[in-house]
């Protein structure tokens, strides 16, 4: 099993860049679906996840292949309409294959997603939204059985901002007849990037970033080249370690109005940044108040980076309270942190977080991609040798981020 060994105690100085955003490039890789022309993608992160996704659409008769940071795509012979299950249990953001399956060929098969570590992740508002625009679903042996001989326009109110079912609800509508109107969506920078990615292939849709989505079907979607928006949870991951060293570094390629809910917390923590053309410089002194955190969906403050934020808070002076409202099990990183020495009470959907002058080595393990991020933060700021076990899950989420860490001097080595 290979794990991180991470080593505290040195400052983080340098350039950091940031890659492509990973939960924007996975549902314009399945948005691909839409069109028979080639596609290609830039600034496409080389992620596990990414991989599997592409996968993913490889099984349904799709061709792609990597170029560097280049993903090269053709959907042109679609000739088989079910997801393998090995892929799909792998990660359950396949399950927004459903959508433009169901738009280019009428029928898609599915396994339904199992839950993971941070919840149970039902897709209850997905299904609701592919049926109100026609599609039938039954339950067959744990796949979905989804058929729609013709998708029409209709108005969705989603009962909550779900990015998931927001996506796989506008792939379908992007080719069905008529205008849908999905209401109460979801307003992430990833549901802009993909309703820009449906655009330039010829889809008609306004109003992607607000709470109100307009999409005009239409029948053909030509190919396109489109660059995928930085990956703002990364780029806050590398902010908040950078702020926990007490180090000096630029972290490029990032917008910064993607992180206004996360910038304005490290701004009222006390924490030291500027934005400057070429990114965002911050020079963290490790010296900053607690201050309270309450997820939300976008524009709130992203539940992605909750993890990352309160390993940074066990440092901080005073008494911080860190609330997650989006996902019902999202602080197993809690109890690998106090193996560190952090003094953190969960009560409810709230952790009560004492910040404490110093963390010190442990065995820790990983349990999802945003808890590994904050055990390598914690990791970079404790006395001693860390050891990080469960990083494929870190793999999946963050590009090169033993190289990039190391880069800046943070003191990480992978050892299988
Ligand atoms: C996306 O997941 C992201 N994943 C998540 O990032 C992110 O945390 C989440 O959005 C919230 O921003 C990708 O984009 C691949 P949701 P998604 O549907 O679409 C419940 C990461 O670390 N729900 O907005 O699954 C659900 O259980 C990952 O990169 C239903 O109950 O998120 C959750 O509690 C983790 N029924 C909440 O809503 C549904 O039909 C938000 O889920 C759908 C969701």
């Amino acid at each position: 099993m290979s794990k991180l060994l991470v080593t505290g105690g040195n400052f983080l100085e340098g350039t950091i860049a940031v890659s492509g955003a990973k939960n924007a490039v996975l549902p314009i890789i399945a948005a691909s679906l839409l069109s028979g022309e080639p596609i290609r993608l830039d600034d496409a992160p080389d992620l596990l996840d990414v991989k599997v996704m592409s996968e993913v659409i490889k099984s349904l008769g799709a061709s792609v292949e990597r170029d560097g940071s280049q993903l090269k795509i053709c959907a042109t012979n679609i000739d088989n309409i079910e997801a393998p299950y090995d892929l799909v249990s792998q990660m359950r953001a396949s399950i927004v294959i459903m959508g433009p399956l169901l738009a280019r060929l009428g029928r898609v098969r599915i396994s339904h997603p199992g839950g993971c570590a941070i919840g149970s992740r039902p897709i209850n508002w997905h299904l609701k939204g592919l049926e109100a625009l026609g599609a039938e679903i039954h339950m067959d042996h744990g796949f979905l059985d989804v058929k729609a001989k013709n998708l029409r326009g209709t108005r969705i109110y989603l009962d909550f901002p779900s990015v998931g079912a927001t996506e796989n609800i506008m792939m379908a509508a992007a080719r069905a007849q008529g205008t849908t109107v999905i209401e109460n969506a979801a307003q992430e920078p990833e549901i802009v990037d993909l309703a820009n990615f449906i655009n330039q292939m010829g889809g008609k849709i306004r109003g992607a970033g607000t709470s109100v989505i307009h999409i005009e079907g239409v029948r053909e979607f030509h190919g396109t080249v489109h660059t995928v928006i930085p990956d703002r949870i990364e780029a806050g991951s590398y902010l908040l370690m950078a702020a926990a060293t007490g180090g000096d570094v630029l972290v490029q390629n990032v917008i910064s109005d993607h992180l206004k809910p996360v910038l304005a917390k490290m701004e009222e923590a006390g924490i030291e940044f500027n934005e400057e053309d070429e990114g965002i410089r911050i020079r963290g002194n490790g010296n900053y108040q607690a201050v309270d955190i309450k997820t939300q969906v976008h524009p709130g403050f992203p539940t992605d980076l909750q993890a990352p934020f309160l390993a940074l808070l066990t440092k901080s002076n005073g008494t911080a309270v860190v609330t997650e409202t989006v996902f019902e099990n999202r602080f197993m990183h809690v109890d690998e942190l106090k193996r560190m020495g952090a003094d953190v009470k969960i009560e409810g959907r709230s952790a009560i977080v004492q910040g404490t002058s110093c963390l010190y080595a442990a065995p820790v393990t990983a349990t999802d991609l945003r808890a590994g991020a904050a055990l390598i933060l914690a990791a970079l700021t404790a006395e001693g040798t860390t050891e990080i076990r469960g990083i494929h899950h870190i793999e999946r989420g963050y590009e090169r981020i033993q190289e990039k860490i190391s880069r800046i001097g943070g003191k990480i080595e992978r050892v299988d």
